[in-house]
């Protein structure tokens, strides 16, 4: 090999800390998952969540200054990728995405480091690599969308607003691999925050993606309790990309207001994985189509990058809004399946404290009440005992100080012992969240 050969193949595939714009095969992709892992384990952990139909590993790296285990505190975060095989900029978008915070944090850069030292952020480029592996090339056809059984994934996932006896078919169906994957995931871990990227068209859409064609049906859009944060969660994710809040219609789709939808609104569907995320999981979860071609020829992937490369960073960071903190119990344990509630939002599943006891809840600046319930008690024969079980319950009014931080951490607290407030306990505490113009 002569050396202008050598020298030439360099500059081609340029320094070893830029990733090549082109789309790596699944095992190229696992190589580099493997080799960013094993370089950077101060701030890396690459992990399986299991393995798709034809036995390919589903890997899931995690960033973070304790990128091994969650800290009290530090909220957990997710993006996943090419769920349909055929929409394939997402997994290219979500290794630059890796590239970029690993060099950043390697080069002290500020915005690297703040990322990752306030959030642990987990990342599967591919949720259907068997798809991927089917994938034509063309821009709206769907050879390679479904998995190798022939399922669309985002289909699959139990769905709450299957009638009885739709829930009972979708019980018996079978789960595919990736999806029990993916359910086994959010079990293991409280994700307060996650998108979902697609392809095919150019908008932020958010749930629910069905309707009972009940009390949440307003003008067309099946509404969650939260609408307010999904809608500005999703126009987050609009304007800060390059193009997207401008609503250009591709070519064959709809005209999108500000670049947001309504799942519903768009088109109904049931067992999809963004209304499985936030019924289930309490985790907010976006769908994201971010370009009209399913599968972008290789010499737009640079323009697509820097299309999408500020509104994924803005997005993660709004895993920061609202308020977050712990439920304690007399003796100041930590209390596990607390009910946390927000006066006004009905969730179907209510949120809850998670094993340390924390809770997240994303909320924009305002006045909320909270309603905070433990209700599991262990209640034995009392006669016995000459005793009925004695428990007192301690209900405290606790405020966030505006002027402590913007991103207020109440912690839910036992009783002070010396109290200073004359007033009956509250059993709705009530949080003021800093009024702040919010920048899209
Ligand atoms: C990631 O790197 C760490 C540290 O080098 C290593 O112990 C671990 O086995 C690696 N994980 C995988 C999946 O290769
Ligand atoms: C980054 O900062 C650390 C600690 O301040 C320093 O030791 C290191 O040399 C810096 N690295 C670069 C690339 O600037
Ligand atoms: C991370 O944040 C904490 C508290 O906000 C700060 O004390 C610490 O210095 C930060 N660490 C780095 C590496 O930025
Ligand atoms: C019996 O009563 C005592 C004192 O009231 C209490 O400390 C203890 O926990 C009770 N035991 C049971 C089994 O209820
Ligand atoms: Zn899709």
């Amino acid at each position: 090999m002569s050396s202008l050969f050598l020298l030439l193949a360099v500059l081609i595939a340029g320094p070893a800390s830029m990733l090549e714009f082109r789309y790596h095969s699944n095992s190229e992709m696992e190589q580099y998952l493997l080799q960013i892992n094993a370089s950077n384990p101060e701030v890396t952990h690459l992990y399986s969540i299991g393995q798709s139909v034809k036995g390919q590993q589903l890997w899931v790296l995690a960033l973070g200054l304790s990128p091994r285990r969650h800290t009290v505190g530090i909220p957990e975060f997710k993006y996943v990728a090419n769920m349909h095989g055929n929409e394939v900029l997402g997994r290219v978008l979500l290794l630059q995405l890796i590239n970029d915070l690993v060099r950043g944090y390697r080069d002290n850069e500020t915005w690297s480091l703040q990322l990752l030292n306030s959030t642990r952020i987990h990342i599967l480029p591919t949720m259907n690599p068997d798809g991927f592996d089917e994938a034509g090339t063309h821009c709206q056809y769907s050879q390679g969308r479904f998995n190798y059984n022939g399922v669309d994934l985002n289909r699959n996932f139990p769905d709450a607003f299957a009638g009885l006896r739709r829930q009972q078919q979708l019980r018996e169906e079978k789960r595919e691999a990736e999806v029990r994957a993916v359910i086994g995931w959010l079990r293991t871990e409280s994700f307060v925050l996650s998108a979902n990227l697609h392809g095919g068209a150019l908008v932020a859409s958010y749930p629910y993606d069905n309707s009972n064609k009940d009390s949440e049906l307003v003008d067309g859009a099946s509404v969650t309790p939260d609408n307010d944060v999904f809608v500005h969660l999703a126009r987050v994710y609009s304007h800060s990309h390059a193009s997207m809040h401008r609503g250009d219609r591709c070519d064959d789709s709809m005209p999108f207001l500000e670049g947001i939808t309504n799942g519903y609104q768009w088109y109904p569907l049931s067992g999809g994985m963004q209304d499985y995320n936030y019924v289930w999981a309490q985790c907010l979860e976006l769908t994201l189509e971010v370009s009209c071609c399913k599968f972008p020829p290789v010499r737009e992937l640079p323009a697509l990058w820097a299309d999408n490369k500020k509104a994924l960073l803005a997005f993660m960071q709004q895993v920061h809004l609202g308020v977050k903190g712990r439920v304690f119990d007399a003796s100041g344990v930590p209390v596990q399946n607390a009910v946390v509630e927000v006066k006004g939002r009905r969730n179907m599943c209510p949120f809850r404290t998670d094993q340390h006891g924390e809770y997240y809840r994303l909320l924009l600046p305002g006045k909320y009440s909270f309603t905070v319930k433990t209700n599991t008690l262990n209640v034995p024969y009392g006669p016995d005992n000459y005793s009925a079980m004695k428990h007192d319950f301690l209900l405290r009014r606790v405020s966030a100080d505006p002027t402590q931080s913007n991103l207020p951490h109440a912690n839910l607290t036992p009783a002070d012992p010396t109290p200073a407030d004359p007033t009956p306990a509250d059993p709705t505490p009530t949080f003021l969240l800093p009024q702040k113009k919010i920048l899209i």
